[in-house]
């Protein structure tokens, strides 16, 4: 099967609208938060709005494109986070809160919740500790805001049905590491402000796409979405506007790659093939479970019975006489030869 990494440096807004209808299998994005960061001065950059207003609209015409370049039954990760506002940059104390209305404009362009995890970034979380004294130093009784340290992984479901496929390119142990939804991974990147964690895109591509399948980030940052999906075994396509980070994903990342098409012997075959060897291991693990549990209640079962056999044996001896005491050092004796 031959693989393409499409990187393009531009506007996704402009860029997504040259992509035809229902040519990708998976979105998985995290756009800028309103003016969180501002990452350019660019007009088109959507950290850099006017206001709140005029990001969410944008934000909205984006999500628009990504619905329609998305296949029937397709899923949307949208990585984001509420964050706190500071008094430096919003003027104000509390959150901003994007949940709800990033809730909204999927529901508008036929897409709803489908499932979620939440990542808690513990790099990040121990440089807010190494901070802990200025927190501490700074706070006001009745009036503590936490400082929060989780993003949230929400998967939507564009309306209609995919393909659907009784496999998984996921392990059992990685099922038993992922599927609680709260997901600790330490966050790393190459030179971005806010890099994706390697570990959490590659969680999302295996858990909600196919190989040979197109993933799409329309706000690719230094490409961490197109280098974990070429290295599972899917097509890319990331879209970012500033060329400074559109560059050092070329230089960092995708020089190890000859061209932008390549091969892979992998295939959804294959992918089922895994499955079923995961599922192999998974009964023998459930049988192997069973015959333990049965060995242990047929050593219970015996001591039951051991000991009501000792009890009738006491009683018998008791009957003829022997004292409770004499009894008890005639256990003890059993018992010591017993233990030599
Ligand atoms: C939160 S970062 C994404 C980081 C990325 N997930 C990574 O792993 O590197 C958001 C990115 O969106 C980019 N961006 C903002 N407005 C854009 C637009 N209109 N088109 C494409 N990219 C845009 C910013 O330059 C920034 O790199």
């Amino acid at each position: 099967m031959r693989l393409k990494n499409t990187w393009i440096n531009g506007d996704c807004l402009k860029e997504l609208k040259k992509m035809d209808d229902e040519s990708v299998d998976l979105v998985i994005t995290s756009p800028p938060y309103h003016n969180l960061r501002v990452y350019s001065n660019d007009p088109c950059d959507l950290s850099n709005c006017e206001s709140y207003e005029e990001y969410y609209y944008l934000l909205g015409l984006v999500i628009a494109e990504c619905s329609r370049v998305l296949k029937p039954g397709g899923k949307f990760v949208m990585q984001f986070e509420d964050y706190n506002y500071t008094i430096g940059r919003d003027n104000k104390m509390g959150q901003e809160s994007l949940t709800g209305d990033i809730d909204r404009i999927m529901k508008e362009h036929d897409m709803s919740l489908w499932t979620k995890a939440f990542w808690r970034k513990y790099s990040a979380q121990r440089a807010m500790l190494a901070q802990g004294n200025l927190y501490y130093r700074n706070m006001k009784a009745r009036d503590t805001i936490l400082a929060a340290n989780v993003g949230f992984v929400y998967v939507y479901k564009k309306a209609g049905e995919c393909e659907l496929i009784k496999a998984s390119d996921i392990t059992l142990e990685e099922w038993a590491d992922w599927a609680d939804g709260v997901w600790n991974i330490s966050n790393s990147g190459i030179g971005h402000t806010t890099p994706f964690a390697e570990e959490l895109v590659k969680r999302c591509i295996k858990l909600w796409s196919c190989p040979g399948d197109v993933i799409l980030d329309p706000f690719a940052g230094a490409g961490t979405v197109n280098k974990v999906a070429i290295e599972n075994n899917r097509n890319a396509i990331g879209i970012e506007l500033k060329k400074e980070f559109y560059d050092l994903a070329n230089v960092e990342r995708f020089n190890k790659w000859d061209d932008s098409v390549y091969e892979t012997e992998d295939s959804i075959e294959k992918m089922k093939e895994r499955f079923n060897e995961q599922l192999l291991i998974g009964k023998e693990q459930s049988a192997r479970g069973k015959a333990e549990k049965e060995e242990q209640k047929q050593l219970r079962d015996r001591k039951k019975e051991l000991r009501s056999e000792i009890k009738e044996l006491e009683a018998q001896l008791n009957a003829l006489g022997m004292k409770k005491s004499e009894i008890k050092k005639l256990k003890d004796s059993v018992k010591e030869e017993t233990n030599d």
